[in-house]
């Protein structure tokens, strides 16, 4: 068999994390301070994967290109690929079609994260030899994936967003193919929402009697598409990192899991982990609280954080109550005025959303 490849979706618009997407691609809000993206260039590294091809759109893929770069730093060699338009995941593979010829490959969409990686699903599909192998979890809400149906152990169908879910058990955004699905992305019609769906591709192997099989993922997995989203992988993640002080600590306590990036600076301020906070940072006379990652170059000063993602450079200053499930963008600025007449004062962008004690 030729090596297996990688190739990772990262176009998309991100529409359900507006106003954070406004500026930046979804793939690239950070996880624990790691842009989501990262964690699958990993993942395929990890599994011995060299060459990885990114699908990326035109207008956030030169973003993509300049944060995850030549691969170098993971250990792969990175394609880019331009997808001009969002016309579908099944259509993403038939764009990068050139890149991926006959090899067999893993495709990662790139706002997901999966515990563990995808080692054991490569060693799988490379003992069993499958036509496609598909990775299912239970979901509480399978109107919202790709849902498959299966019997005595094998894929009989699969339904894109169905309003009336057969199964409560949903497609995760991680998929290994061989060659054939070039042929069956290019045997179907666009769905409903005007996509190549990837789902119908693989229900086209199914119809024409390749053998697709399934893997009911063990370990949790996340779509990072929307805010409540987001804030959960940011836990499970942060449930796992291993502590480790590089910064400066001046009168300040540092509590449970917790990463201090070099160049950080505490005063008299106090972190309970698990959380993370980015190079460059500086916390004084503050609290920051579980699950926070603080990025590189961020201000908490007077203030008391919690279960919140901070974007680089952001600021918050003299809050009399607690800041918690909050997800703030680049360099945002969030004080206290001392200005007369007595009011607030807002500068928000679009579809941002503010609540206040
Ligand atoms: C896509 C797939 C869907 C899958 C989901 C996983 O949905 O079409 O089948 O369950 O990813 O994240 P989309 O993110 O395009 O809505």
């Amino acid at each position: 068999m030729a090596p297996l490849k990688g190739l990772i979706l990262s176009g998309g618009k991100g529409t359900r994390l507006r106003p954070i997407t406004h500026t930046s691609a979804k793939q690239l809000v950070p996880v624990a301070n790691r842009p989501v993206l990262f964690y699958g260039i990993q993942a395929m590294a990890d599994a011995g994967i060299e060459e990885v091809g990114i699908i990326i759109a035109p207008e956030t893929g030169p973003e993509i290109q300049e944060v995850a770069g030549d691969g170098s730093k993971f250990g792969v060699r990175i394609t880019y690929i331009v997808q001009d338009e969002p016309a579908g995941l099944a259509h993403a593979v038939l764009t990068a079609e050139p890149f991926l010829g006959a090899s067999p490959f893993v495709m990662y969409l790139g706002d997901n994260l999966l515990q563990g990686g995808i080692q054991e699903l490569v060693s799988a599909f490379e003992a069993n030899a499958p036509d496609a192998l598909i990775l299912l979890t239970p979901v509480d809400d399978p109107e919202n994936f790709g849902v498959a149906e299966l019997e005595d152990g094998a894929v009989v169908r699969l339904a894109e967003k169905p309003k009336e879910p057969r199964t409560n058990l949903a497609l995760v955004g991680v998929y290994m193919f061989t060659a054939g699905i070039h042929d069956a992305a290019r045997a179907i019609e666009p769905s409903p929402r005007g996509e190549l769906e990837i789902t119908d591709a693989i229900q086209h192997l199914v119809d024409t009697g390749k053998r697709v099989e399934p893997h009911v993922v063990r370990g949790w997995w996340k779509d990072t598409g929307r805010l409540a989203d987001m804030l959960e992988a940011n836990r499970l993640i942060l449930d796992v990192i291993e502590t480790r002080v590089e910064g400066t600590l001046t009168d300040s306590v540092v509590d449970g899991r917790v990463v201090i990036e070099e160049g950080a600076t505490l005063v008299n301020a106090t972190v309970r982990g698990p959380a993370v906070i980015g190079a460059g940072a500086h916390l004084e006379d503050c609290y920051v609280g579980p699950y926070s990652a603080i990025g590189e170059g961020c201000v908490v000063e007077r203030a008391e954080v919690e279960h919140s993602i901070l974007l680089a450079g952001s600021e918050v200053r003299g809050l009399d109550g607690r800041m918690e499930s909050s997800l703030l963008g680049r360099n945002v600025k969030i004080g206290r005025s001392t200005r007369q007449p007595r009011a607030y004062r807002f500068m928000v962008g679009d579809n941002s959303e503010i609540e206040i004690l």
